[in-house]
Order: C-alpha cells, then structure tokens, then sequence
C-alpha cells in the first residue's frame, strides 16, 4: 500500500491524454482555445503505459482517463485496452464531454470500464450552445442515453454556474429519478485557462444542497466512500443519486487519494498544486524504473495537507491554468 507523509492512502491516478478539446465551456478555456502542445511535448502512449506499471506496482489501483476531450487523442481506445490489462489496475474509467460516437461505448463496456462521468452542465440546447460555444447537444444526450441503455455505471458533472444553469440544478436531480445516474454538481474553481476573471464563487455546496433541499425535502444522505469527492444523496425511492463536489471549498481533502499527470507528464500531487517536475523528461533522459519509483516516491512524501495549503506554496499562480491542461 502507497501512503503519503499525511497517512493517506494514494489509490487513484488521473492521467490526462490530451489538453485538446472540441467544445469550448468558457469556465475551461477561452473561445480560441489554449496554447496547445504538439504531438512530442505530450506523453507517447508508450510513456504513459510505463509510468502507470510503475504506479501499479507502487500501490495505484484505479486510473481515470481525463482531458481536455480524451476522445479527441487518435487511437484512444486501444492505448486503453492496453492499460486495462495492467496488472494492479482494478478500476479503470474515463471522464468524457459526451461527443464522441456512440459506438465507443461497446468498446468501453468490452474493456470492463468501471464508470464513465459525463461533463454536462444543462439540459437546454440554448444553454449548452451558450456554456460550451459549439452545438453539439443532441450528440451528448444521445451518448448519455446511450451509456444507461448499456447499464454502464454513469455520472453526469455539472459546473453550477450563477448566470448560467441554475435552472437545471432541479431538473438533473429529478433525473435520477428515471435513470440510474448520480448526477454531481460541482463548484466552479479558477481554472478557466485566462477564459474571463474568476470571481469567488457565489454557489458553494452548502448553497447548492438547501436549493435542491427547498425542493425535495425527504432527500436522504448516502454513505460516501472513504475518498469520494461527493457528498451524495437520494431522493427516496429514486433510481440513481446526486451529490455536491466542494471543488473549491476544499472540504474533502482529508481523505484525497488522488494524483494528476498532465498530458505533457508533469506529476500533480493536488489540483492546486503542479510540482513543476516532468516525468516525460525524465523518462527521455533514461531514467530507470527504479529512479522513477523513488522520483515519485519523493513527491508523495512532500504532499500538501489541503488544497489551501497547496496554493500558498505554490511559486507561482496558476490563475491561468486550465482543468484542460491540469487534467481536470
Ligand atoms: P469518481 O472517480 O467517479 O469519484 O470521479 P471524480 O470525482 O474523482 O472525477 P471527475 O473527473 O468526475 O471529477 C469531477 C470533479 O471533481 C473535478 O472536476 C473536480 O472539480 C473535482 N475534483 C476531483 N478531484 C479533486 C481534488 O483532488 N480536489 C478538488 N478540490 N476537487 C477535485
Ligand atoms: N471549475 C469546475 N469544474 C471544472 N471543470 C472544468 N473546468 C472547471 C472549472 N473551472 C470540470 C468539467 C469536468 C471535470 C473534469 O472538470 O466539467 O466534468
Ligand atoms: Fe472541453 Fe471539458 Fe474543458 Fe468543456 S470543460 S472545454 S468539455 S475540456
């Protein structure tokens, strides 16, 4: 088991494929998108699959494949059949912004994929146009009933956004009254890649609960795993769930299993916190599997205790970074 200098127990990778994305939701990035990498500042597959053995054999047991858009990278799905043959790596998921064909979640289903979480912040074609920029509404939904027609576990992520979807807090969580969804509504963090000003959110989880309170007042609390970034609920009787994520709130970070490796391989040991070391360099200056175990093991142990404590040590801010290119 893999334990960090504040006794946590570090289970979880994200690992980000891509910082590339084909929507354009203006709390990630700006219209014109990102100063994106090229094909060789990014991790190889190669890369990507070597360093997750490693953590495999370290103690990391579940990995989630994030972007920017994951399915925007060529050749996504055998890059993950591969991984999913990893030995130790027991649960293997994907968050999506829903736009891909269809016809991958067959492939997904036949490589066992744990979960998918869907990125969807409205269920109003108008909004999600003026949220994302770009018009594929009808994609996203067809791929989300897709996910339920083919049973697979589904979570939809929802930015709640002030001027944006407040309208739809109530109509997401009254579908997981017909579908078996946890649907997880997420306070908005500053990473926006410079798209517009962050201003303190206004629509913090405690905010977001009394809403959907006001509402259904018999909601019931669920028990939430050990590290889960939610804290969930049901209304009873419902086949699904929903929850609050305290993105910015932070009060989760007590039982954080989570590390990030952006897709240019930096390793992140807390979204508020890229510890400016690349692993990609590493590996292509010849480091061993050895070097790379105690390269990682180093950064474990010098954790930060919470994401605010995180952010204060940061040398610099990365008001300017975007969940695209952190990895989400
Ligand atoms: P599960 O594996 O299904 O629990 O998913 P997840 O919540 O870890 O992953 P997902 O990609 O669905 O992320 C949803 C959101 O959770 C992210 O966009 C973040 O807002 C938030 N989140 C995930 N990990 C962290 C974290 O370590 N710290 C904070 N503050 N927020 C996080
Ligand atoms: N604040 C909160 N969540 C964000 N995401 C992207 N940018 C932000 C932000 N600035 C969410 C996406 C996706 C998840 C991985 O991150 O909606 O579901
Ligand atoms: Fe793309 Fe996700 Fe960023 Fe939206 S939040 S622009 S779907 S990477």
């Amino acid at each position: 088991m893999l334990f960090d200098n504040h006794g946590r127990q570090l289970r979880y990778l994200r690992l980000g494929v891509t910082e590339r994305c084909n929507l354009r939701c203006f709390y990630c990035m700006p219209e014109e998108g990102l100063p994106w990498s090229n094909k060789k500042q990014l991790l190889s597959y190669e890369e990507m699959l070597r360093l997750v053995g490693i953590l495999a054999k370290m103690g990391i047991s579940k990995v989630r494949i994030t972007g920017g858009e994951p399915f925007v990278r060529k050749d996504l799905m055998p890059f993950m059949a591969d991984l999913s043959q990893i030995e130790g790596i027991e649960k293997l998921s994907i968050t999506t912004n829903g736009t891909a064909p269809t016809r991958h979640i067959e492939a997904l289903k036949a490589m066992g994929i744990h979960a998918v979480n869907l990125s969807l912040d409205t269920l109003n074609k108008e909004r999600f146009h003026k949220i994302t920029r770009r018009d594929e509404f009808d994609q996203v939904i067809n791929f989300y009933q897709s996910l339920i027609d083919a049973g697979i576990r589904t979570k939809i992520n929802t930015v709640v956004m002030e001027e944006h979807n407040l309208e739809d807090i109530l109509p997401l969580v009254e579908l997981t009254q017909k579908d078996p969804v946890n649907v997880r509504f997420i306070e908005e963090m500053p990473f926006n890649g410079g798209s517009k000003g962050y201003q303190k959110i206004d629509w913090n989880y405690k905010k977001i609960l009394q809403l959907i309170a006001e509402k259904h007042p018999t909601i019931q609390k669920l028990d939430d795993h050990a590290s889960s970034t939610s804290y969930n609920y049901q209304i009873p009787g419902a086949r699904g769930s929903f929850g609050v994520i305290p993105a910015y709130s932070r009060s989760i970070c007590g039982t954080c299993d989570r590390i990030r490796l952006t897709p240019k391989g930096d390793l992140m040991t807390c979204l508020y916190q890229n510890e400016g070391f690349s692993f990609r360099d590493f590996m292509r200056q010849g480091a061993s599997d050895q070097d790379i175990q105690e390269k990682f093991m180093h950064f474990f142990k010098r954790r930060a205790k919470n994401g605010f404590e995180a952010e204060e040590q940061k040398s610099q801010s990365n008001t300017f970074e975007s969940m695209a290119t952190i990895g989400g």
